[in-house]
């Protein structure tokens, strides 16, 4: 089962057209999807912002994970289709280089990369929404968040998984080291993406893949949609890891914070699990990802060492953009949602 998706644009409502139709047909959809993409990029839009865009992308790269859109298979490879994605992602790449600057790297070794991460993840802001949500969130916020959440980590794990035949030697073996926990370590039901379905059932919330993608702002997209680029192209494979290096590093000590918000609301177990679960994992995953990975591949290949870093901080802005959205939200007695009612009812 899938979600129905509403358009937010002429683009996205033109790509929903030709994914209804078969390869064959849709020639003329296509040719219209093409143009319609090209004016949205000629208006110089932030792609970060771009709710038409960003669902755009979302949904092509829907064809390749899978359940998020009914649609042919064939769509996957659709040299069309592939074309309009990669006018997007080149923007979006564009965009996101040119707000994120480098700043001093460190040599290209091991430690010396492990040292960078972590000073730059320690130095990201602090967790202030994880205390808002330990100290003061209404149940309603609680929900809220985790639909907000919903979008990547119900394909959690995913978007880095790309990487893995990009990689050799100590950077794979740190990567699917660091994967295997996230898929459960042969059991199914430790599938970190599993896991977080019973926090959405505990709330009373839809665990099918996508069922809130039409509720959450651009940015929340956009977090997606920047990980599945970076895992989707190989060109980009030192930004996925950097990516993934961040993410593990700024995970164990919210997550404890988001457990304690569910625990103050009376939640049991069965909805903290997935929090607690990652306090633990994560203080290890990002010893991996920080030392045999980043820091591994960036010895074997120095040429990746720049967008390594870039990936890293690239995790830290738009994350950092789409956790100051909601709070924003909530500190004005607002939602962070597109509508609320229609979710939380
Ligand atoms: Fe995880
Ligand atoms: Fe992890």
């Amino acid at each position: 089962m899938t979600a129905r998706i509403t358009p937010r644009g002429p683009v996205s409502e033109t790509l929903l057209a030709v994914l209804a139709g078969r390869p064959a047909d849709e020639t003329d959809t296509l040719e219209r999807l093409g143009r319609l993409t090209r004016d949205a990029l000629s208006q110089d839009p932030d792609l970060l912002t771009d709710d038409d865009l960003q669902l755009t992308l979302l949904i092509l790269y829907g064809l390749v994970y899978g359940d998020t859109v009914d649609a042919d298979d064939d769509w996957e490879w659709n040299p069309a289709l592939i074309e309009t994605r990669g006018m997007i992602e080149r923007r979006f790449e564009e965009q996101l280089r040119q707000r994120i600057p480098l700043g001093d790297l460190p040599d290209a070794d091991a430690e010396s990369v492990a040292r960078h991460l972590f000073a730059l993840t320690a130095e990201d802001g602090g967790p202030s929404l994880a205390r808002f949500i330990a100290k003061k969130a209404t149940r309603e916020q609680l929900a809220e968040f985790v639909v907000q959440r919903s979008i990547y980590t119900r394909k959690e794990a995913d978007p880095h998984s790309w990487a893995i035949p990009r990689l050799t030697g100590r950077a794979k073996a740190a990567l699917v080291e660091v994967q295997s926990d996230e898929y459960g370590a042969g059991r199914p039901q430790r599938i970190h993406a599993e896991i977080f379905a019973r926090t959405m059932r505990g709330l009373g919330l839809d665990d099918t893949y996508g069922a809130y993608i039409d509720d959450v702002p651009a940015i929340t997209l956009a977090s997606f949609t920047m990980m599945s680029m970076f895992g989707l192209n190989r060109r980009l494979r030192g930004a996925i890891v950097g990516h993934l290096a961040a993410f593990e590093m700024t995970s164990s000590i919210p997550n404890r914070f988001y457990g304690n918000g569910f625990r103050r609301l009376g939640f049991d177990d069965d909805v903290t699990w997935y929090y607690d679960e990652h306090v633990e994992a994560d203080a290890v995953h990002e010893q991996i990802a920080g030392r045999d990975l980043a820091g591994g591949l960036a010895e074997d290949h120095p040429e990746l060492l720049p967008d390594i870093v870039f990936g890293a901080k690239a995790c830290l802005f738009v994350d950092g953009l789409a956790g100051q959205h909601v709070l924003d939200a909530w500190e004005a007695g607002a939602s962070s949602l597109r509508e609320r009612a229609a979710v939380l009812a």
